[in-house]
């Protein structure tokens, strides 16, 4: 779609650079700066206006992108819109509330687009910050604090007259309050607010308006943001544009309201008592581009539904700052007025157990919709046994959504407090896999087994239950909160020794007990089935024999040993593979390969690793104690390696590695 730029300051100069990327044409660019139009217009091979009608008469673009100085955006827009041209507005909308509504009208009767910047709470960081508060990770939210810290504009810009003649709040204080409005909905009222006119002395250059204001704001879906604007506050200053929300359960920390790259730690969730936790993008993301949001309104007109959605949310904006102001001239509370602004909804987790296929019959299941990687349960390091409480509490805040369970690892009581705890993930949004024990593959021992780990655990049903192993030991007792078991009895449970010092095996062959599985299936305790630790011979009884095919399989695997084969045969059948002990085969993590490919990556060895292992479909359900290895685990399943570096990472592999 062909488009005119109007305005041709810095700001075009940032729209311009992303225009050879996207479906956008500039047909045209106009600025009252003669000079400056020409040479921005010079570069993209079109012609240039200083006069906003000729650009209108003469081009034919059906956009206008208004990248004006502040003041001008209203009028500007209004010309566009009367010349039945959609427009894409620079933030503030306009600087009145009734000019901004005004403009929403005229669009609306000449079934125009209207878009308006900021377009950032579409932008990675702030949507998965987003994600989080839909999840209701903080439950009801009460309390926030905004800031918008613009800094001394006489020092950074090169035309600060603009921003001087405003104030803080119609340039940066607009980020905050769209992401807000994205979130919650209108602002009711402004309770009270204060305006200042901090500057220093010796800068002769001063703003007009007031150059630091503090407001509350109540947003009628309940919250209660404090929201500070500034030119006084220096842009370095420790907050920013940070935003911090309270809820009953938890707390979200945001580090950039306004950013437009992401960064692992720009998001981060604290669970009521517990300390704030890095909440790291899982999947991954790209670079938020200014066009991105006139593209999609674009999109909207080439769709035949010119989108006025986020003009709405700017003329909203601009009745909030005007509220502000009057509140601090009087000391409020000021009403605000509406324009239509609704909260967008916030996209609902992806994980969980969409696309779950539930196997029956042996037809061709869809494969697993899973996380990109998981949390290992397991109390083992090493010989010794590990409390994980800690751990996975923080692999659960830091975003985390499966969970690999086992009756063996005799915590699941605990995990099942942890689940049942304030602030943590809905059921819905985490897949769980649990997996009885091999002392129990006698089909009676399987069903009390499932039953008991599910009791602990306090769900109805595991997303998946897989074997252990697919060999069957002596049954020795039950195996109930074992953890709370001396280790004498715990060993003597689990690893059944005869008197000769040997395990006790049982025959119950591996078909039998996949039986048994079955019966855990039928009876609704488990939605989907898998099996750990096999070969593929034993993978291809349970599918030969089996009438619920295994959805998951789940065995040892890094680059010593890649079990490439069983890989893609399960892949070819719609079984998706889990990674078990992906980082812990003796000198991996000190393989120089490793340590060269994260270098030029910008991760760890062991994010290389878990990445080599997303990257090719596997998900890795590492372990760990330490914070920042759980944040920087999950991180790391937002890369991806190119095939030339996974086949260095292939290079690793050890036939016949054993442990
Ligand atoms: N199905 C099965 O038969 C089976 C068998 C074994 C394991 N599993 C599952 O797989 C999970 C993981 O296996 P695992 O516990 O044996 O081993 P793992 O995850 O491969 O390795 C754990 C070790 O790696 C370290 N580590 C983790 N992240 C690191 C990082 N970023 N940088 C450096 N070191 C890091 C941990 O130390 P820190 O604590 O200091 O981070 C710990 O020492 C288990 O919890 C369990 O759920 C299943």
């Amino acid at each position: 779609m062909h488009c005119l730029f109007v305005g041709a300051g810095a700001i075009a100069t940032e729209y311009a650079a992303d225009l050879a990327d996207g479906p956008l044409t500039l047909a045209g660019v106009c600025d009252l700066d003669a000079e400056r139009a020409a040479t921005l217009a010079d570069e993209y091979g079109c012609p240039s206006f200083s006069d906003l009608d000729a650009a209108l008469e003469d081009i034919d673009a059906p956009l206008v992108v208004n990248l004006t100085s502040h003041a001008a955006h209203g009028p500007v827009t209004s010309t566009a819109l009367e010349a039945g041209r959609h427009v894409y507005s620079q933030k503030p909308l306009a600087l009145n509330a009734s000019v901004a509504g005004d403009l929403l009208e005229l669009a609306r009767e000449r079934n125009l687009a209207l878009g308006c910047a900021p377009g950032t709470p579409d932008a990675p960081t702030q949507r998965r910050a987003g994600r989080l508060l839909a999840d209701g990770r903080l439950g009801p939210v009460q309390l926030g604090y905004a800031y918008a810290h613009v800094g001394r504009v006489t020092d950074w810009h090169d035309r600060p007259d603009s921003f001087l003649d405003i104030g803080p709040l119609y340039d940066g204080g607009v980020y905050p309050l769209a992401l807000l409005v994205a979130w919650f909905g209108p602002v009711a009222s402004v309770r009270t607010a204060d305006a200042l006119d901090s500057w220093p002395d010796r800068v002769d250059q001063r703003p007009t308006a007031p150059s630091h204001v503090e407001a509350m704001l109540a947003f009628s879906s309940g919250p209660t943001v404090r929201l500070t604007a500034s030119l006084y506050t220096p842009h370095r200053s420790r907050e920013f544009y940070g935003l911090e929300l309270h809820g009953d359960d938890g707390s979200l920390y945001l580090d950039g309201t306004g950013a437009m790259t992401d960064s692992p730690d720009a998001v981060r969730y604290g669970r009521v008592g517990r300390e704030y936790v890095g909440a790291p993008a899982q999947y991954p993301t790209r670079r938020y581009r200014y066009l991105d949001p006139v593209e999609s309104l674009a999109h909207s007109v080439d769709a035949g539904r010119p989108s006025r959605a986020t003009g709405r949310r700017g003329a909203h904006v601009v009745a909030v700052c005007n509220a502000i102001e009057r509140a601090a001239e009087t000391g409020g509370p000021v009403d605000v007025a509406d324009h239509g602004a609704a909260a967008d909804p916030v996209s609902a987790p992806t994980v969980g157990r969409r696309g779950v296929g539930n196997g029956t019959d042996n037809e061709r299941p869809h494969s697993l919709r899973l996380p990109p990687i998981g949390v290992g349960c397991s109390r083992y390091r090493e010989g010794e046994y590990v409390e994980r409480r800690d751990s996975i509490a923080t692999a659960l805040d830091a975003g985390y959504r499966l969970l690999d369970s086992a009756e063996l690892y005799g915590n699941e009581h605990r995990i099942g407090e942890l689940l049942a705890a304030p602030g943590s993930p809905d059921r819905e949004s985490l897949f769980v896999i649990g997996k009885p024990w091999r002392t129990n593959h006698h089909r009676e021992h399987l069903i009390e087994a499932c039953r008991g780990s599910l009791d602990e655990l306090g769900l109805d049903a595991f997303d998946c239950y897989a074997l252990h192993w697919p060999e069957a030991w002596a049954h020795r007792g039950p195996l109930a909160r074992l953890a709370e078991q001396p280790v004498g009895q715990q060993e003597a449970l689990t690893f059944p020794e005869g008197e000769d010092g040997d395990i006790v095996t049982v025959d119950i062959p591996l078909k039998q007990a996949w039986k048994a599985l079955e019966t855990v299936h039928e009876r609704g305790l488990a939605h989907t089935l898998g099996v750990c630790n096999v070969s593929r011979a034993q993978l291809e009884t349970v599918l030969d024999a089996g009438r619920v095919r295994p959805a998951l399989v789940q065995i040892e695997r890094h680059p010593y040993q890649p079990r490439s084969d069983l890989v893609a045969f399960c892949h070819e059948r719609g079984i998706r593979v889990v990674a078990h002990s992906p980082l812990s085969a003796p000198g991996l993590l000190e393989e120089p390969v490793l340590t060269e490919i994260g270098d030029s990556q910008g991760l760890t060895p062991a994010g290389v690793v878990l990445a080599w292992n997303v990257t090719q479909g596997v998900v890795p359900i590492p372990s760990s104690t330490t914070p920042a290895h759980i944040v920087g685990n999950l991180g790391a399943a937002g890369e991806r390696l190119d095939t030339e570096t996974c086949a260095r990472i292939d290079g690793l592999r050890r036939p016949g590695f054993e442990r």
